[in-house]
């Protein structure tokens, strides 16, 4: 009774040429690239103008596309007021939404959408970590810190706005990397919001702040900061299997594991963020929480089948980073509205409403009962 397949799994919705997500012969691609090449080789801005431009930018257009992201870095100072009126104890993903939501207000994309949509996504690109950032510092020291990092590389930019001083080069290189294992992942539950709102003919703004929202989710892109919160209290891989099982005979979701397309093989980003978090903890002279980690992800597969998503090891990564655990997530945003973008200018450039049918199950055809004479 009902619909068979629940939650559109395993549907084929729509064309894109961004990327391939556990298909046989690739594997995880951007515009063809593998994503290995790529978090090992590339800047995420060399990403990022991949993704919306459909080609490796060569040194100049890579310069001038650098340079054109630092000068769109600031935000209005009406911006600013918005920012500082949000509760301190709102969360950073709820921010971010409203700071996306607000900009599109103030600077709204104008008419001629087909060349001001890549100024839309570079704007967004450019002013997200700032937007976040201002915000996070107000409310924790009452800083109004400046977009000026003397960062130029979206890595680099997001430490120094967050820690008011230049990033180390192993955490600078950890968080490209992660930038461009975060940046696209074809029809996940975010980019699709984004094009269903795109597929309106709504506005820019609207498709990434509908994104941005659905990214908040536990079972999307909330699972990294959701993952380190359950991790965080375990002492020892002893501590942590025993609570894994526990979990697991309450039928509880262990965050950080599973995955809709990568059931029967891992997600390939897993390893490679498993080595950034290794390297991490081999610096920092402590394996601790990586053994915790690790048998945790031992557990679940000899338990579940199941394996770490990109989210798992993510969370370690960003840990050992120093990124705050309620920023995981919007860290995961900044990275992905790359994805969102040039998905956003796929659907507009060969558009058609998106609105599938549903399986009726309710009640058969009833006659009216005036309100006297119903019980
Ligand atoms: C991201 O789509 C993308 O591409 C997303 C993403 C991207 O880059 O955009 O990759 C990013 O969102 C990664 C996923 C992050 N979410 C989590 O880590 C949350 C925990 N994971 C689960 O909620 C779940 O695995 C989903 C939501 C990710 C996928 O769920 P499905 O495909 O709907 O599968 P399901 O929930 O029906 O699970 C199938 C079985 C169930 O067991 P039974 O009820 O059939 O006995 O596997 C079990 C589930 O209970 N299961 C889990 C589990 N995930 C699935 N059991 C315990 N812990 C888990 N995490």
């Amino acid at each position: 009774m009902g619909c068979e397949v629940k939650g559109l799994e395993g549907v084929i919705a729509g064309d894109t040429a961004i990327s391939t997500v556990g298909k046989k012969d690739m594997g995880l691609t951007y515009r063809g690239y593998s994503v290995e090449d790529l978090s090992e080789h590339a800047s995420f801005e060399e990403v990022a103008y991949l993704l919306i431009h459909d080609k490796l930018p060569n040194h100049r257009e890579l310069e001038e596309y650098r340079t054109a992201l630092v000068n769109m870095r600031g935000v209005p100072d009406r911006l600013k007021v918005v920012l500082e009126s949000l509760p301190p104890a709102s969360h950073p993903m709820d921010v971010l939404r409203t700071g996306c939501s607000a900009l599109g207000a103030i600077e709204p994309e104008t008419a001629e959408r087909e060349q001001d949509q890549y100024r839309v996504a570079d704007r967004l690109l450019a002013s997200f970590p700032y937007m976040l950032l201002y915000w996070y510092r107000f409310h924790q020291s009452g800083a109004r810190i400046s977009h000026e990092s003397g960062q130029r590389e979206m890595a680099g930019h997001i430490l120094a706005l967050l820690n008011g001083m230049p990033p180390e080069a192993i955490v600078r290189k950890a968080i490209n990397a992660s930038l461009v294992l975060y940046a696209e992942h074809e029809f996940n539950a975010s980019t699709f919001s984004a094009r269903v709102t795109a597929s309106t003919l709504s506005d820019f703004h609207s498709a990434v702040t509908a994104a941005i929202g659905t990214l908040s989710g536990p079972l999307h892109g909330g699972a990294n900061e959701q993952a380190m919160k359950m991790i965080t209290p375990l002492r020892s891989p002893d501590e942590a299997e025993k609570e894994i099982l526990r979990m697991l005979a309450a039928k509880k979701k262990v965050m950080g594991f599973g995955h809709r397309v990568y059931k029967k093989q891992p997600d390939p980003r897993s390893s490679i963020m498993k080595e950034w978090a290794r390297r991490l903890s081999a610096e920092a002279g402590d394996m601790g929480l990586f053994l915790i980690f690790e048998r945790i992800e031992e557990v679940m597969f000899r338990e579940k089948k199941l394996f770490a998503n990109v989210d798992f090891y993510g969370a370690l990564t960003y840990h050992l980073c120093g990124i705050p655990t309620e920023l995981f997530t919007p860290v995961f945003a900044l990275a992905r509205v790359s994805g969102w973008a040039a998905h956003i200018i796929e659907q507009r450039a060969d558009n058609k409403l998106i609105r599938p049918s549903a399986e009726y199950i309710g009640p058969e055809a009833r006659a009216y009962v005036p309100l006297d004479e119903r019980p």
